[in-house]
């Protein structure tokens, strides 16, 4: 559920109308309901009720890393997965704790390393035999312990998009699962890493339980092998994955059926328990709203050219993902049509022979479910800038990220004395 809704024949973020912020802001503009944001933050949170212990909650700052929505979250009790220098940095500058934050990723470099050790992170989730020598060899060298996850790769289809899914023996994530106890034997024995548990990420925008329920079984099965090799496993890292529905009438699992699923699968485990949910908190918390330029007639639908692009909004154009597309002042008229962007090329395509609200140029419309890699999959290509992002609290709201624009990128660049 969130808090999108029509009222008075029109489209509203919570208590503001969308044409409000279109007026005061421009468009295209990322908007976010902080509501909706607590709302899924705690359906989440209650999920998870019924496990044996309180769970750690890190959100996954891929997927919104909108300091407005880390200090959010970060007040809702949940920490932050991060997987890289700049989102841990993002993290404490929201006032998330140290202790808090894990950092997960298959590359973390010697310098990011370093940096959590510096911010006294609470979990290195480390993907290799190689990154945990190196972590070990950092945290000696500075007389630290670094306290970590080993990511283990489960060979388990999530049954996704091929380019979001993680744990699959050929993806590059983790270690294979049945390895765990060779490199628990051998990274354990290092000074400088605190080896506490496992950790798996099978994929995103899961639409059914089985495959994460098969992966856990599997943690299971390695939990019991480690602890049998004489191993102190307190923590187990479930990872995020969850799905939401993009169509209107979509039944995605919910929130009280995974929890429901994990308190089974996880009985008697007597460990901490750790998620790092993204989208199923961020993604129905936004919309991209958009004005509609012009439309042009086309062969067999017409175009439908909106404000926004894919660089603003990349998932239709890179894994062919279907956003709702709606009219914030719909007239109860409908129309097929392409949507598409201004973008010069063919790829910049939201949606072909969409049954829509019929649009005329400058009307508003939305891109549903964008509170999740959206904004922050943006590139400045076609030198477009980057779009405001916008908070709705009650009647109130915020720009909580200003409008960049392509004069500001370019001033970044420099030509060289050579071509003076
Ligand atoms: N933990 C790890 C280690 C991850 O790699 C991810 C997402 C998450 C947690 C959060 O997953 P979520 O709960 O959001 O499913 N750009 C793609 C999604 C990429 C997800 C990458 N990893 C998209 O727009 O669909």
């Amino acid at each position: 559920m969130d808090h999108f809704h029509i009222h008075g024949g029109e489209l509203y973020a919570e208590d503001v109308p969308l044409s409000r912020i279109a007026q005061e802001v421009g468009t295209p503009v990322y908007v976010y309901s902080r509501a909706t944001f607590e709302r899924h933050a705690r359906v989440f949170r209650e999920g998870l009720s019924g496990l044996e212990r309180p769970p750690h909650l890190a959100f996954a700052v891929k997927s919104n890393p909108n300091l407005a929505v880390l200090r959010l979250l970060g007040r809702e009790g949940y920490g932050a997965d991060v997987v890289s220098g700049g989102e841990l940095a993002r993290a404490l500058l929201a006032g998330m704790p140290a202790h808090d934050i894990v950092f997960s990723g298959v590359g973390k470099t010697d310098t990011e390393l370093a940096q959590g050790l510096d911010a006294g992170i609470g979990q290195f989730n480390i993907e290799s035999s190689e990154e945990g020598r190196e972590l070990a060899a950092i945290a000696a060298a500075r007389g630290q312990v670094a306290r970590c996850a080993l990511r283990v790769n489960p060979d388990v289809d999530a049954g996704t998009h091929d380019k979001i899914s993680t744990g699959k023996a050929d993806n590059k994530f983790g270690v294979p699962i049945d390895r765990a106890p060779e490199l628990f034997a051998e990274l354990s024995a290092l000074p400088g890493l605190d080896l506490r548990g496992l950790a798996v990420h099978i994929g995103s925008q899961l639409s059914e339980l089985a495959p994460l329920e098969a992966a856990f079984a599997k943690l299971a099965d390695s939990l019991r092998t480690l602890r049998g090799g004489g191993h102190t496993i307190s923590h187990m890292d479930l990872g995020g994955g969850l799905g939401v529905p993009y169509r209107k009438g979509e039944v995605l699992p919910s929130p009280a059926e995974y929890g429901e699923m994990v308190a089974r699968v996880t009985k008697g485990w007597d460990v901490t328990l750790m998620f790092e949910p993204g989208r199923v908190i961020a993604g129905n918390a936004g919309v991209l709203l958009t004005r509609v330029i012009r439309v042009k007639r086309g062969l067999n639908d017409p175009f439908v050219i909106v404000d926004a692009a894919m660089n603003d909004l990349a998932r239709p154009a890179l894994y062919g993902a279907w956003h709702d597309f709606d009219a914030v002042k719909p007239s109860g008229e409908r129309m097929t049509a392409n949507i598409v962007g201004p973008i010069c090329e063919t790829g910049d395509t939201f949606a072909m022979g969409r049954e829509t609200d019929a649009l005329v140029s400058g009307d508003l419309a939305v891109f549903r479910t964008a509170g999740a890699y959206g904004a922050t999959m943006a590139s400045s290509y076609n030198s477009r800038g980057f779009v405001a992002e916008v908070m709705v609290d009650g009647s109130d709201f915020a720009v909580v990220a200003d409008r960049i624009l392509p004069g500001a990128i370019a001033d970044a660049e420099r030509v060289p004395d050579f071509l003076a």
